[in-house]
Parts: structure tokens; C-alpha cells; sequence
């Protein structure tokens, strides 16, 4: 089974979409991390973020791989763990750029799509409803308000000593939402199919249970 869960940043989706993988025993794949990955390349190559021919010559045969670990999925870069190194403002603030470029694009989603190919999934990000497993049997997107999402990052970047204000990480998320629903190549847009879900009040239990309520609907009903 697929299942794809779409969203805007900071919409709560990689939480979920971890949580529903693990108490369902499927594997997880955040492509968002895929795409600060190629960043976080290009930034250490001296690449300018919008040259897509040296970003595609360096990214073509990048090893990207996920690995899980007690303390959560580790990402590794050509076998260096980046799991931190993708999260910085550096990355954050220039994956909006990278992800735009058409071939960054088409080799991600091939990769994706090879991921997918074997496994029960719960795959994350942008455009896996819409573009990388059209056929995926459930569909989500989640929706949150920019204040609430701007709150949860917040949170998240407290625990790992980064002090960004609230004003300015509700301005950053604006302008990537605004970025990534308008680019050209596969912007964020929720497939006519997918089930929306809004957590701006919701407990995270609440929405992991709506989600596993979903796909045992869809499973009684094959
Ligand atoms: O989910 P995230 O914040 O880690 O995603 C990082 C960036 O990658 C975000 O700006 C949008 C982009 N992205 C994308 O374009 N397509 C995806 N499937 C996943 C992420």
C-alpha cells in the first residue's frame, strides 16, 4: 500500500507521516529531506542554487540514503550523515530554489518512485499525490494555519538551540509556501483525490488516528 501525504512547510506532515509508517510497519520516505540534501550539496560545492546543469552534473550520482536509528531516520550524503546539516537556515533557506529546477525535479521523483516500487509506504512532501505516486491508494494533505506552523517550528528549532523569532519564521514560511505553490514544475497543489486534513487543532494522536482510521477503511473495503 501508498500512502502520500502532502502539505505546506511546517504543516506537521513529516511527524505524522513518520508515526503512521511506524505503527503500520511501512517503510517512510521524506523527500523533502532529499531535496535539502541536493542543497546542502550544491552549498558545499560553491554551486550557485539556480545552476541547474552543475547542480544535475554533481547531484546525478549522489549517493542519498536513509537510515533509521534509535534516534529517528538518519539522512547520509554520499555516506556523511547530514541529518543535521539539512535542517540549518542555510539549507532551509535556499531549498525553495533548488527543488524548482525541472531536472533536480525529474531525478528525485525517479528516485522516489524506484523507493516505492517494493514497499507498503508512507511517503512525504510536495507533489507525491499529484506527480510521484499518482496511484497511491490514500492520499492526504495537510493543511495548518501559517501561525501554528510558525509555532511548531518554534518548538522544533529551540530543542536543537537555533533562536529564530516566531515573526520571522512566520514570514519565512509565508514566502516558501508562497514559492512552492507557484513554481512551474509541480507546485504544491492538493491532488482532486487527497483527503484534507487540518491540524491546526488537532492533537498529533488525533491526526496519526485519523490517518490509520483512513486506511483501515480502505483496507476493509479491497
Ligand atoms: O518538507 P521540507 O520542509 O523538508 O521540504 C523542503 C523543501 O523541499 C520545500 O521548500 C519544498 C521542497 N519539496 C518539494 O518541492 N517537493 C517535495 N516532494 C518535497 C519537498
Amino acid at each position: 500500500m501508498q500512502i502520500a501525504i502532502d502539505g505546506p512547510a511546517g504543516s506537521g506532515k513529516s511527524t505524522i507521516a513518520k508515526l503512521v509508517a511506524t505503527k503500520l510497519g511501512f517503510i517512510y520516505c521524506d523527500t523533502g529531506a532529499m531535496y535539502r540534501t541536493a542543497t546542502v550539496m550544491a552549498a558545499r560545492l560553491g554551486l550557485d542554487y539556480g545552476d541547474e546543469a552543475a547542480i544535475m552534473a554533481h547531484l546525478k550520482d549522489l549517493d542519498i540514503t536513509f537510515k533509521p536509528s534509535p534516534a529517528g531516520q538518519l539522512v547520509f550524503m554520499a555516506g556523511e550523515d547530514v541529518t543535521l546539516a539539512i535542517r540549518q537556515e542555510e539549507t532551509t533557506n535556499n531549498v525553495s530554489q533548488v527543488s524548482a529546477l525541472p531536472a533536480v525535479r525529474a531525478e528525485m521523483v525517479r528516485r522516489q518512485r524506484q523507493i516505492a516500487a517494493d514497499h507498503d509506504i508512507v511517503m512525504d512532501g510536495r507533489d507525491i499525490g499529484t506527480t510521484v505516486l499518482p496511484n497511491a491508494e490514500l492520499k492526504i494533505f495537510m493543511v495548518a494555519s501559517v501561525a501554528t506552523r510558525a509555532q511548531r517550528r518554534h518548538k522544533e528549532n529551540v530543542e536543537k538551540g537555533i533562536m529564530t523569532p516566531v515573526a520571522t519564521l512566520e514570514q519565512e514560511i509565508a514566502a516558501r509556501d508562497q514559492k512552492d505553490s507557484t513554481r512551474a514544475v509541480s507546485p504544491l497543489r492538493k491532488a482532486p483525490d487527497a483527503i484534507e486534513i487540518d491540524s491546526s487543532n488537532m492533537t498529533i494522536d488525533e491526526e496519526v488516528q485519523t490517518i490509520i482510521d483512513l486506511v483501515n477503511k480502505k483496507r476493509s473495503k479491497a
